[in-house]
């Protein structure tokens, strides 16, 4: 009651106005109910504007949540199979169709498979040459010293196990070098060599299973005039081969299968059981694995081997077999193709061989795997060794000036 008398209080009109100023009362309270009614429609269009806000932030998350969904997806399709991966993130438009856009994706790498980038980044065709491009100059290397560098590079994704495919990543890599540091090297062919002179010596420094270590007169000696026919200077490769010393390169998912396979002589030699060609019969058999051959002898001290097999043209798979531990010498691309190879016969007789495939069969899993390594390095690392070699003859070639 006390409101509702206070409320009267409010709207009475006092008994000793004037008619005149009664009406300018009124007008008063009207206009006043009026202010009054405007704020209301405004509270209530400030509550409906805020409420859009809130709604419109939440499907603005929303979309973040589902392109960030997106994304992670994208990358486990990545690691899984590169190319349909970015394919993938192209076409949802969570990466623009530019080798830039690309490198930038894999530099920054969050989420990826070091091997996946390495894979990607391998591939010839165009738009992927361009990526691994657009990729190396995205590394910054001025100032840096070509282990530095090179450990700035390795790490950066896995290089992959193929000749072709170390020879355009290293080629990138010395270009961008040398545009990073000019006046180093008289030609991106000497910082090249070098790189693999280097990426050598630290197999041979911190591999236990490379016995010979050299020393730092051998690795001057080694790379004397690769710089376009002169020598570099020594204290450079001093420095070099002591920053190697101290501390090998580190790569990315270490899985034991470095670059000793890819760069070394894989000599291997051992007992294991060979299926006849005609006559499908197992035989013990004294095999050695050099000069990309294949030989096997019948004893271990025999002087001739009773067969040469070369390894070029040749692939090799796991089997399986009654036997165990099986793997197989084939022609890719011709499976009824003889191989091309020689045997003795017991009269002494050299005679071409007669296999389409070679079974073998390694007395455990273990010698398995370390022989079908060892033949896979040997049938992979000659076209490397070529390249390589053809630009040491370039280098080493050019007159002193
Ligand atoms: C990206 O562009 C290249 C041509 O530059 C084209 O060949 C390729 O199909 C495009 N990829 C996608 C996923 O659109
Ligand atoms: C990356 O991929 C390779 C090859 O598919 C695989 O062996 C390796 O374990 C993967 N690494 C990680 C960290 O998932
Ligand atoms: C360098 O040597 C270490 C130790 O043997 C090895 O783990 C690493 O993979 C090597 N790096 C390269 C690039 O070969
Ligand atoms: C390997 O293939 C090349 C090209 O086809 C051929 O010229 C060469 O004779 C082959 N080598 C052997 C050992 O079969
Ligand atoms: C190789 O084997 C085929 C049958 O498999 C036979 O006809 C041919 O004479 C054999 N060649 C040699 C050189 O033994």
């Amino acid at each position: 009651s006390l409101l509702r008398d206070r409320h009267e209080e409010k709207n009475r009109v006092p008994d000793d106005l004037t008619p005149e100023e009664q009406q300018e009362l009124e007008n008063i309270r009207r206009r006043k109910q009026e202010l009054l009614e405007d704020i209301q429609r405004l509270k209530d269009e400030i509550a409906e504007v805020t409420s859009e806000i809130e709604n419109l932030g939440s499907t603005e998350e929303r979309k973040n949540m589902q392109r960030n969904k997106q994304v992670a997806m994208g990358r486990k399709k990545f690691n899984m199979d590169p190319k349909k991966g970015i394919q993938f993130l192209i076409e949802n438009d969570l990466l623009k169709n530019t080798s830039d856009d690309i490198a930038q994706f894999l530099y920054k790498g969050e989420g990826l498979n070091k091997t996946a980038i390495g894979d990607y980044l391998g591939e010839r065709d165009d738009l992927n040459i361009q990526v691994l491009h657009a990729f190396v100059e995205l590394h910054e290397f001025t100032d840096l010293n070509l282990v530095q560098a090179l450990r700035q590079f390795l790490w950066s994704f896995r290089l992959p196990g193929e000749a072709q495919k170390i020879d355009r990543m290293m080629e990138a890599f010395a270009q961008r070098y040398c545009q990073c540091n000019s006046g180093v090297f008289q030609s991106t062919d000497t910082c090249y060599i070098l790189s693999f002179a280097i990426i050598m010596l630290n197999t041979s420094l911190h591999n236990p299973n490379v016995k010979d270590k050299p020393t730092v007169e051998r690795f001057i000696s080694m790379n004397r005039g690769i710089n376009d026919g002169g020598d570099l200077p020594e204290d450079l490769l001093r420095n070099l081969y002591e920053s190697i010393k101290n501390e090998p390169f580190k790569i990315p998912e270490d899985d034991g299968n470095d670059l000793t396979h890819t760069f070394f002589n894989p000599d291997r030699e051992g007992w294991l059981l060979k299926l006849g060609g005609r006559v499908k019969t197992w035989k013990r058999r004294w095999f050695i694995l050099t000069d990309n051959c294949l030989y096997y002898f019948e004893y271990t001290t025999d002087k001739e081997p009773r067969g040469i097999i070369p390894l070029e043209n040749l692939s090799i798979k796991e089997v399986e077999d009654k036997k165990p531990n099986c793997f197989e010498l084939f022609i890719p691309d011709n499976k009824d193709q003889v191989i091309k190879a020689c045997k003795t016969e017991a009269d002494g007789r050299v005679v071409e061989g007669n296999h389409t495939f070679y079974r073998i069969s390694a007395p455990t899993a273990e010698e398995k795997d370390e022989w079908m390594n060892s033949i896979k390095a040997a049938i992979s690392r000659d076209p490397f060794y070529e390249m390589l070699a053809a630009r040491k003859k370039k280098v080493s070639s050019m007159k002193r000036h």
